[in-house]
């Protein structure tokens, strides 16, 4: 038996769509697709972000008039993040009753049961100075910021959210918010943990909707070089001990070696590929610029994140995909 041409014609696999599609390996679906939503305080308020056409800071109200959309386009999960006028050192707004958060969280869960709600627990959206955690002397200081983030990640539990998503690389993060989740009787509520973050130059249009540009210095000291692997492995064996239901690596397309490191080493662990603002942002300058052609440039990027072993994509795109798939 020659297991060579001609007899073997791998051609033969391809030649209608219907055969294509019948031995395709890996396929889109909006089971496992999260958008994420920029929220802020005020009412009336649909604000196109520049650097992110298509995307829009929503006020409370604005979200209550399209979740049912989104919900009926087909997206099963969100993301929030808060975006507040008053900003403050230590980020009060981000743990302070009936924040914008909440309340978004509790507008979605009255007009879309269904929707699994996600929410962003760091302390950058909230602060003065842009960082991710308290500022002590020149440091970004870790261990008094996660007493914060316990606090904030309760609060979004109480609100209904259904999954909290620590996302400011602080170590023991994790740990302290299962912590104080369980203390206040929220063990149900799954973390999940942006373990694998770098401190990448693709999240620049994100940094303009949420309005958190750090005023000095940059998010190095937590977020992770984008030259290192083996750290990458063990910030996601340190989050899976502490212990993050599902766990994250960010951004995907420069990082589809890592994201796929990820699933080999820890097959059971439910993995998330953000697709960051500025992968969004650089797919959609070149569209509109006529150079390439949307769609399929995007579920050709999404489709490698599934085969480097993502299980849910997070993206902007959430909404155009329903209708592209
Ligand atoms: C903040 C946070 C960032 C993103 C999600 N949460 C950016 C940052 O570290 O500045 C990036 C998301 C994106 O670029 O789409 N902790
Ligand atoms: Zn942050």
């Amino acid at each position: 038996m020659s297991d060579s041409f001609p007899q073997v014609r791998l051609r033969r696999l391809r030649q209608s769509a219907a055969l294509r599609e019948l031995v395709r390996e890996m396929r889109l679906c909006m089971d496992d697709v999260i958008y994420p939503l920029f929220i802020k305080v005020g009412s009336g308020i649909k604000r196109e972000i520049m650097s992110m056409p298509g995307q829009y800071q929503l006020s409370v109200d604005q979200l209550a008039k399209e979740i049912k959309t989104i919900q009926a386009r087909g997206v099963k999960a969100v993301l929030l993040f808060g975006i507040v006028e008053e900003k403050d050192a230590v980020g009060s707004r981000g743990y302070a009753d009936n924040n914008v958060v909440v309340q978004a969280i509790k507008t979605i869960k009255e007009l879309a049961p269904q929707m699994i709600v996600m929410t962003d627990v760091c302390l950058c959206d909230y602060t003065d100075h842009g960082h991710c955690g308290l500022i002590e002397g020149k440091r970004i200081a870790n261990d008094s910021t996660l007493d914060l983030l316990a606090k904030m990640a309760v609060l979004h539990a109480k609100a209904g959210a259904d999954v909290v998503a620590p996302s400011g690389m602080m170590d023991g993060m994790v740990v302290a918010i299962r912590a104080g989740l369980d203390r206040e009787g929220f063990e149900q509520t799954l973390i999940l943990s942006y373990a694998v973050k770098y401190a990448s130059a693709m999240y620049g249009p994100f940094r303009d909707a949420l309005e958190s540009v750090p005023k000095f210095g940059d998010r190095k000291s937590h977020q992770m070089d984008p030259g290192n692997i083996g750290e990458a492995l063990r910030e996601v064996e340190f989050d899976i001990a502490e212990v993050a239901d599902i766990v994250m690596v960010k951004p995907v397309l420069p990082y589809l070696d890592i994201m796929y490191r990820v699933k080999q080493q820890h097959a059971g662990v439910p993995l998330v590929a953000y697709q960051v603002s500025g992968e969004y942002s650089m797919i959609k300058a070149a569209a509109d610029k006529g150079w390439i052609n949307e769609p399929a440039v995007v579920l050709e990027s999404l489709l490698a994140m599934k085969r480097a072993g993502a299980n849910m994509i997070l993206s902007y795109f959430a909404l155009d995909l329903a209708a592209w798939l």
